[in-house]
């Protein structure tokens, strides 16, 4: 008889979480947002076309006959759709049509995205599953203004920040709610593709939010759309009431899956017991149903929008009128780059390698494959190489504004105001979170520092010279600090021990940030009346009580709140933190900024101080006081630049 109860109680659990609630909108939503064909044909055509067809034959199956709302598929031919799960099928399916007939106008090409509300469709010849964050995010602002902008934003940037920090943590990725405060409702929803990690989808909704709040507080609606990624807000509603998502359960925590988990054991453990555990074995059954995901892409197959990969040396050098000197933008650690013009007009910078190991020429094809194929927004793009001629030489996208070095304390000093240089360093972390985590390789930049980041026509930032170092000879991979890290810069364990961690750029992230917020050189020494560096004197003003007194005077108090500032300037000094275990990751680090928590209840301990003896020039020595190594070492081969 019990056991019996129990069967009930486990059926009408299983009915209630297996079947969809309907929706009552119903309404295809084929609002268009986005619609891109790659550039370069498929080869063979009709193979492809039969390939196309049969996957998108095999995505409506999926959507109509099994009553999915996001699907993919592989005939050779890899294709993806997302429905917003709180449309019907019906209304899924159209949508999908829609998408589809939409798609076909890009007739040959071997890639292609349609984004609508309502649903989401891509193809590609190559395996991008994986991809969360790409080239061409951005967000996409209604037409209708705001009649209260000051009641509603704030309204929606915690809806939105909520359903940033919720989603990844859902099963499914999706989350749609509403927000109802000070007078007004606003609605939202974020989603992210089923094939990407947690950490992925994280990522993607991190730079969705970022993208969407542009939208505020001007406008009554917003979308950001992304490659993995979509989210939405407005103030009337457009999903059923019955399809909200109760967000709360994932809103704790800063972030690290770990919490999540004690927190799902806590309440097993503290709780409603069996149920639980019933409702935690369906999820699993669901999970484990979730379509399988595809293998790391083969890292020579990227994106649709990968170009060519080979320049001819002769072409290279009628671009830059034969490496003219009136062309050199400047000189790198790994050799001397020049602006070129293309025939076609564009405008390029080419780096021509000055000493590579015999090992790393016989690889220099595959790092190059692997450098072109890192597609993110605060990276500069690899365009191509020309290995064929009597120089290596590597084609990068041009980049107008120079570096940052310029604009911090360069001939451009006192040029950006506190919103630039914020978003400066939030790009930096970014784009350094992506090499380390995201990437399908981690790569270790070794060597940020304010020179090597870039500025683009609208002063985001793009770190260059990425991935290099592993072309270096292995002797001269660390130690060798001309070439990998820079004084001031160089993380101690790095710098002393020679020991790598993606730490060591988390370390020079941080050193950077001091540099941006100050407009001091790292390793500048205060004139009078003290004598410190940089690292040092921010450290010292941070245990005053006065870490605002580092701000760059040229800065314009009224910009900025001297709580941001602080709460900058404490990330920072967490980055610098010895021993690096300290440090926070990149990904850690972009959440912090975003976050008006100041930085929880971590306080950074001091750090390693690398400091020079003041009685000898720059290049001599270098010593430092570690609390990891009690010795005092010294160094004699720091060249600096
Ligand atoms: C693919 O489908 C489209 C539209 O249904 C059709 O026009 C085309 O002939 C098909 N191509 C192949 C090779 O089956
Ligand atoms: C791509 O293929 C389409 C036909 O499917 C054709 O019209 C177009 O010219 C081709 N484009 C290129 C660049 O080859
Ligand atoms: C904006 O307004 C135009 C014309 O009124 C309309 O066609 C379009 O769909 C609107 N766009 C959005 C995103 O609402």
């Amino acid at each position: 008889m019990a056991s019996y109860v129990w069967w009930r109680l486990i059926v009408v659990i299983i009915a209630s979480v297996l079947i969809q609630k309907r929706p009552v909108f119903s309404e295809p939503q084929t609002n268009l947002l986005g619609k891109g064909c790659s550039q370069y044909n498929a080869t063979n055509l009709p193979d492809f076309f039969r390939r196309l067809n049969a996957s998108f034959v095999d995505l409506r199956n999926q959507l109509s006959n099994q009553d999915k709302r996001f699907a993919t598929t592989q005939q050779a031919v890899y294709a993806m759709v997302e429905c917003r799960k709180y449309m019907s099928r019906a209304d899924c399916v159209t949508c999908y049509d829609a998408a589809v007939s939409l798609i076909r106008t890009c007739a040959g090409a071997n890639g292609a995205r349609v984004t609508y509300d309502g649903c989401f469709l891509r193809y590609e010849s190559n395996n991008f599953y994986q991809d969360t964050t790409l080239p061409g995010n951005a967000e996409i602002c209604g037409n209708r203004t705001s009649s209260q902008p000051n009641a509603l934003s704030p309204v929606a940037i915690q809806l939105l920040n909520d359903l940033s920090i919720a989603t990844p943590r859902i099963s499914g990725f999706f989350a749609a709610t509403k927000r109802e405060a000070s007078g007004v409702t606003v609605y939202g929803i974020a989603q992210c593709a089923e094939t990407i990690t947690e950490s992925g989808c994280q990522d993607c909704l991190t730079v969705a939010y970022k993208n969407i709040e542009g939208c505020l507080p001007k406008y009554a609606e917003g979308r950001a759309v992304d490659a993995a990624c979509f989210m939405r807000f407005s103030d009337r509603s457009f999903f059923a009431d019955n399809m909200k998502t109760d967000i709360t359960p994932f809103l704790g925590g800063g972030g690290s899956s770990n919490k999540k988990k004690t927190a799902i054991i806590g309440a097993v453990v503290g709780g409603v017991g069996l149920l639980l555990i019933v409702l935690a074995m369906l999820l699993w059954y669901r999970l484990s149903r979730k379509p399988k995901t595809a293998e790391r892409g083969n890292i020579l197959g990227a994106t649709e929008l990968r170009g060519p990969m080979s320049f001819s040396f002769k072409d290279l050098k009628i671009a830059t009128k034969d490496f003219n000197e009136s062309n050199k933008l400047g000189e790198g650690g790994f050799g001397d780059v020049y602006k070129g013009t293309l025939k076609n007009g564009n405008v390029i910078a080419v780096k021509k390698l000055a000493m590579i190991s015999s090992r790393a020429k016989a690889d220099f094809e595959t790092e190059v494959r692997l450098i072109s194929n890192v597609h993110h927004r605060n990276l500069i793009r690899l365009l191509g190489c020309s290995n064929k001629g009597a120089e290596l030489l590597l084609v990068y996208e041009y980049m107008a504004n120079g570096s940052l070095e310029r604009y911090i304390y360069g001939d451009k000093r006192g040029m950006l105001n506190w919103k630039q240089r914020f978003n400066i360093i939030f790009g930096t972390a970014r784009g350094l979170a992506y090499l380390h985590e995201q990437f399908h390789v981690c790569i270790i930049h070794r060597d940020i520092k304010s020179s090597n980041i870039l500025l683009d026509d609208e002063f985001q930032p793009k770190i260059a010279d990425f991935g290099l170092v592993r072309l270096l000879p292995e002797d001269q991979s660390h130690l060798s600090t001309k070439f990998a890290g820079t004084l001031g810069y160089t993380a101690p364990e790095y710098a002393i021990h020679g020991h790598l961690t993606e730490k060591v750029d988390v370390y020079s992230f941080g050193v950077v940030v001091l540099e941006i917020i100050s407009g001091r050189r790292s390793n500048d020494m205060q004139v009078e009346p003290v004598t410190e560096y940089l690292l040092e004197h921010a450290w010292k003003l941070h245990e005053a009580g006065t870490s605002v007194k580092l701000v760059d005077e040229t800065l314009d108090p009224n910009e900025y709140s001297e709580q941001e500032v602080k709460k900058v300037i404490e990330i920072a000094l967490m980055c610098t933190q010895s021993p690096a275990n300290l440090r926070p990751s990149m990904s850690e680090v972009v959440v912090m900024l975003l976050s008006d928590r100041s930085t929880d209840s971590r306080t950074p301990s001091r750090p390693t101080i690398i400091s020079m003896d003041k009685s000898k020039p720059i290049d001599s020595s270098i010593t430092t006081g570690s609390s990891a190594s009690n010795a005092t070492n010294t160094f004699s081969d720091f060249t600096g630049r």
